[in-house]
């Protein structure tokens, strides 16, 4: 019998890839496609989600096709994705009738303060386990509803659909229209505790329950493929974090890990029942495999980490490409008494700071590129720290050792700072691609491709790891530097 594999499309913010995998989990071809960033306004991010879709098709050709093998030579497919992003289309034609709002759009911000002023944050926290932010879903619906001419009635007709871009995705490919729990859980529509829509906050939030999509499992065949991956069972779908969750084989309660890619996003399973966060944290669904119970996770999102690298590349040019950052950091022995908040659409966990804008503080005329660029790159370990003091501050939650993963977790000196800043160990795997490797192992599982949790972990391999190594009364007076910096930042927009 020929080789079978699986493979995972991984719709990410900037970027769609598809990656075949053997039963191995090793990767066996890789393809990638970007797709625009469109900024109407100031604040506001949009996608186009017929680009994604035909940038998405075209990923799965290219990685079958270098992987020399038809959608005949696949078992399954799963979906993994950018969270969050808001697509409404028509469900005759199939076309989106707007743009995708992208998960960091704040044009939502007035309606959410309506919304806390109406019916305070804390009805939709101990449901959903989110903050009323901009980040989620729901309230960029309840604005699409507001803003595209006639939307409402055709929504209350059923004549148009709401999706994140699994469902979009899977639409795409099987015509069901679906979500999964990971995704369901970033809407602030879901009630954690049901695992359904939940009535009271559609109401409050004016959503039409007929555009939904039913939620189910993120591990089972949604339905079966058409066009380029005719024939494929389409086998699971996680948001991408929870995908890298998986992926890294975090399975079991306490276990934790960070993917470092334009954010980072820090997820620490904490079994089977909802802890509710009163430190900044969001609770939401890990995963869930089929009909067992899910698996709930802590998480720590951080708005800007790799592309405050990207903004020292595009926005200053100070270097070319984003891995020199490590090269240009390693001209200077420290910060130079330099310290950069990325917070340049306000702060994420745990501050839920929208007014908060970037700073760079302590500025002498000591402080040259290098400086700078050890700033950059320290921000990212720094905000991870913030994210890992409020995991620790929840009762029973201790943080003993982090997986990390994503672009950034290649720069060894980051690494490094990382380990010394929550003096615990940082491992990181051999596969980084964790979130498609997530994708396809819940697929995998649903198919029967791979028997179970443990013949996973057991195919989980470590490839470096960092060990805590700085002199706690140095780490604690860059702490110090590092919170008065983000003081700094707050209040910063009236
Ligand atoms: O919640 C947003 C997150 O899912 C985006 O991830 O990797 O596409 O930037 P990424």
């Amino acid at each position: 019998m020929a080789d079978q594999y699986v493979a995972a499309i991984d719709q990410g913010t900037t970027s769609s890839r598809c990656i075949v995998f053997d039963a191995a989990g090793q990767i066996v071809s890789v393809a990638q496609r970007e797709h625009r960033q469109i900024y109407p306004q100031p604040g506001w991010v949009e996608h186009d989600a017929e680009e994604i879709w035909a940038a998405v098709e075209q990923v799965v050709r290219e990685a079958l096709a270098s992987a020399s093998i038809g959608a005949d030579g696949l078992v399954a497919v799963g979906i993994t994705n950018q969270r969050e992003t808001t697509v409404v289309w028509d469900r005759a034609t199939g076309r989106p009738v707007h743009h995708a709002i992208v998960w960091q759009d704040t044009r939502t911000g007035p309606l959410l303060r309506r919304l806390e002023s109406e019916y305070g944050e804390r009805r939709f926290r101990e449901r959903t386990g989110l903050p009323l932010a901009t980040y989620f879903a729901g309230p960029k619906l309840r604005w699409l509803l507001e803003n595209v001419d006639g939307l409402r009635d055709r929504a209350e007709r059923g004549e148009v659909l709401f999706g994140t871009m699994d469902s979009w995705l899977i639409w795409k490919l099987t015509g069901r229209h679906v979500t999964d729990v990971t995704n369901a859980s970033r809407t602030l529509l879901m009630n954690l505790h049901t695992l359904d829509w939940d009535p009271e906050l559609l109401d409050a939030l004016g959503i039409p329950a007929a555009m939904l999509p039913e939620i189910r499992s993120s591990a089972e065949v949604y339905g079966t493929a058409g066009g380029v991956l005719d024939g494929v069972p389409v086998a699971s779908a996680l948001g991408d974090q929870q995908a890298a969750l998986f992926g890294q084989t975090c399975f079991r309660p306490g276990e934790a890990k960070c993917t470092y890619g334009t954010g980072s996003f820090l997820l620490l399973n904490t079994g089977e029942s909802p802890v509710s966060s009163s430190h900044g944290l969001l609770t939401t669904v890990g995963y869930r495999i089929g009909d067992r119970p899910a698996t709930y996770a802590l998480e720590g999102a951080i708005a800007v980490t790799g592309s405050l690298v990207q903004w020292l590349r595009d926005n200053l040019g100070l270097i070319s490409s984003a891995p020199e950052v490590e090269e240009l950091a390693r001209t200077v022995e420290d910060n130079g008494g330099c310290y950069v908040v990325p917070a340049f659409s306000g702060l994420f966990a745990p501050h839920w700071r929208s007014d908060a804008r970037g700073v760079i503080a302590g500025l002498t005329g000591y402080v040259n590129k290098g400086h700078l660029a050890r700033a950059v790159l320290e921000a990212s370990a720094w905000q991870t720290r913030e994210v890992v003091d409020a995991m620790n501050a929840e009762e029973d939650v201790t943080l003993r050792r982090l997986r990390v993963d994503g672009g950034m977790a290649a720069n060894g000196l980051l690494m490094q700072f990382l380990a010394d800043v929550l003096d615990v160990p940082v491992v990181r795997p051999q596969i980084s691609e964790t979130t498609c490797l997530g994708a396809a192992y819940a697929a995998g599982l649903a198919v029967g491709f791979w028997p179970d949790l443990e013949t996973l972990r057991a195919q989980w391999r470590q490839d470096a790891q960092w060990q805590p190594a700085m002199d706690p009364a140095h780490r604690d007076r860059e702490l110090r530097n590092w919170r008065k910096a983000v003081d700094r930042s707050l209040g910063w927009v009236e």
